[in-house]
């Protein structure tokens, strides 16, 4: 088997590579490089650069490389941003899938597996976010995701091609400091960030419906993330047919105020929080269950928030190193 993951040289693309290495199985890796990094790619893995939109190209790269799997990453991923400019995120996460499923039927390559997101549940009413829950995203990103999902399955279910869309919750941590995430959008860093301007972590709302008043989210390490691609692919490869959709989180809640606490444990800085008013559009509290995926495929989380946190932290201090504390 090879496969072509696309944005193989981002956060989440380059520790699924990795993880795939480990695992024995052969990768290429297809980036347009705008955030991606080519040093994050392992010597010895080819580095096509291209975008997801050029069709003639990811022909090429499919042909050249003899591909039988693919896993999609390559898309734009801020909800912020895919508020400002949703033709930019459906052309990039929508039209750029339907070029490369193009390619990919016409390619036969048998096995896809797509990178989802929990924004696709929206603002979800319920305790445990299971895959039947109904999906009713907020923003263009999530609607991006969902549209992504049915083209996916679409696809599948036309021309037999073997799915797998996977709906990641909130992704945090490093296998290694030169793998950090480098965009500072999500709470850990953002908390990082203003601990080392000597300045108060901000907590959007205490007022919500949860036991301390903070958002409560689902937080899984990138590395475990990496390991449920890695059991999904072999799943696809495995056997033909497949049409998978699953949840990858850890079945627990952890609030904004648990998180800031665990990062002035691990950082050893302890500057109180500032709380601001609610972020627009912030869901009370978002966490999967995480039963489809252990029942079906055997793969659970082994990593907890602390393991997410200190080594985030490796990678902050990488990039920071005036962040660091002795
Ligand atoms: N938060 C703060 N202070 C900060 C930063 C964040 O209180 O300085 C809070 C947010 O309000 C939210 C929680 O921390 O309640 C987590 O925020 P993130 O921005 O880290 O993550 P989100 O849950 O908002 O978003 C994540 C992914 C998105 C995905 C979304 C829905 O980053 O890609 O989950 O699944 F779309």
């Amino acid at each position: 088997m090879t496969w072509l993951i696309t944005g193989g040289a981002g956060y989440i693309g380059a520790h699924v590579v990795r993880a795939m290495a480990e695992a024995g199985e052969r990768t290429v890796v297809y980036d347009d490089l705008s955030t991606g990094l080519a040093e994050r790619v392992p010597d010895g893995v080819p580095l096509v650069a291209g975008s997801t939109l050029d069709g003639d190209r990811l022909a090429r790269a499919l042909a050249e490389h003899s591909v039988t799997g693919v896993v999609h990453l390559a898309a734009k991923k801020q909800v912020g941003e895919s508020v400002d400019h949703p033709l930019e995120y459906y052309r990039e996460n929508v039209e750029g899938l339907r070029v490369l499923l193009e390619a990919v039927t016409a390619a036969e390559v048998p096995s896809f597996v797509f990178s989802s997101s929990a924004a696709v549940y929206g603002m979800p009413d319920v305790d445990l976010v299971r895959e039947e829950t109904p999906c009713v995203p907020l923003s263009p990103y999530g609607e991006t995701k969902l549209a992504g999902e049915w083209l996916v399955r679409a696809t599948g279910r036309a021309t037999g091609l073997s799915t797998a869309s996977l709906r990641y919750f909130n992704v945090a941590g490093a296998a290694a400091p030169e793998l950090a995430d480098v965009g500072v959008s999500n709470l850990i860093p953002m908390v990082f960030e203003k601990l080392t301007e000597n300045l108060a972590p901000r907590i959007f709302g205490d007022d919500y419906p949860t036991p301390d008043g903070t958002c409560v989210r689902d937080y899984i390490h990138v590395v475990d993330l990496a390991e449920a691609h890695v059991t999904v692919a072999r799943a696809l490869q495995s056997s033909a047919g497949h049409d998978l959709t699953l949840n990858i989180g850890r079945g627990e809640g952890v609030s904004v105020r648990e998180m800031i606490d665990h990062i002035y444990a691990v950082t050893g800085y302890h500057r109180p929080p500032t709380v601001t008013p609610r972020r627009p559009g912030d869901p009370a509290r978002v966490v999967a269950s995480a039963d489809r995926i252990a029942v079906e495929l055997g793969w659970e989380a082994k990593h907890d928030v602390e393991d997410m946190i200190t080594s985030a932290w490796a990678g902050w201090v990488r990039t920071h190193p005036e962040a660091a504390r002795t």
